[in-house]
């Protein structure tokens, strides 16, 4: 690197130029990657409803601040932290005193999730980011010397980060690998859990994870396959229901990358 003169500061990296008024491409969309800089695009994009791409609106905040019955100094946990919108307000009532643990088993987010937190006056002593399944809990609980806590919050399923980056593969609207793992360092990625699963446990899949009422065909025409990318899979739920309106084969892959996602 070369030498400054005293006094400069070096100037942040340019942005990569992209062809065209709009980023196309994911990588390319820098409002996407860092939304906390774009605080007017943000409080735009929420007023009209959307949640803005690369966050999370949490959702039920009050109902879950009066549920979970908070007061200064407790201790808990958020089991599934997400994009810390909860945990942020959780952590609020909580202090002084209080100390939250925030778990989720997605090594992507889950840094950028600490960093807001922390960047919000939350330090160690307040809050920590566990990289943990929350079925893991007790050893969590087991291995900070905690017997108990004051109260636990989970709010089940995907974030919207997850679904809004392609590289991730848990949408059917962006191109992207077939991979839908909230942790993609561990398990099968869903193109391997599709090749390696046999027509009756596909079905099972269907049914009870997405009431999905064609689910033997669509085991028939999909079970054992490989399907490298999400449109690649979409296409193929497509073409397996031939002669279906729109509007049924667009629920129907809804209804298949749900079920294949749980
Ligand atoms: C709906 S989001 C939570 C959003 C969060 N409440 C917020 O305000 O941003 C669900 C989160 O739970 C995480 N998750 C899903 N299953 C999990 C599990 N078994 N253990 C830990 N985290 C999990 C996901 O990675 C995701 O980040």
């Amino acid at each position: 690197m070369s030498e400054l003169p005293t006094g400069e500061t070096p100037r942040p990296p340019r942005r990569k130029r992209y062809s065209g008024k709009n980023p196309r491409n994911f990588e390319d969309k820098y409002k996407e990657h860092a939304p906390e800089k774009y605080p007017e695009t943000v409080a735009k994009v929420l007023a009209s409803g959307k949640t803005p791409a690369g966050s999370h609106v949490p959702i039920m905040v009050e109902e879950s601040l009066k549920a979970l019955k908070l007061s200064p100094g407790m201790t808990g946990i958020d089991a599934t932290l997400g994009h810390g919108g909860h945990a942020l307000r959780i952590l609020e009532q909580i202090q002084p005193g209080g100390k939250l643990l925030g778990l989720d088993v997605d090594p992507i987010e889950q840094p950028r999730t600490e960093a807001r937190i922390r960047a919000a006056g939350f330090d160690e002593t307040t809050f920590e980011a566990v990289r943990s399944n929350y079925a893991g809990l007790t050893k969590v609980l087991a291995a900070r010397q905690l017997e108990g806590v004051d109260f636990i919050y989970a709010d089940l399923g995907c974030s919207s980060m997850q679904f809004d980056d392609p590289t991730r593969g848990f949408s059917f609207k962006h191109q992207g690998p077939l991979d839908m793992r909230m942790n993609p360092q561990r398990g099968l990625s869903a193109s391997e859990w599709i090749e390696r699963t046999k027509p009756e446990k596909f079905t099972i899949a269907l049914e009870e994870h997405a009431d999905e009422p064609r689910a033997g065909r669509l085991s028939e025409a999909l079970a054992g396959r490989v399907f490298k990318s999400t449109v690649e899979f979409a296409n193929a739920i497509r073409s397996s229901m031939p002669g279906l309106d729109p509007d049924t084969i667009d629920l129907t892959v809804r209804r298949v990358f749900q079920a294949v996602r749980i």
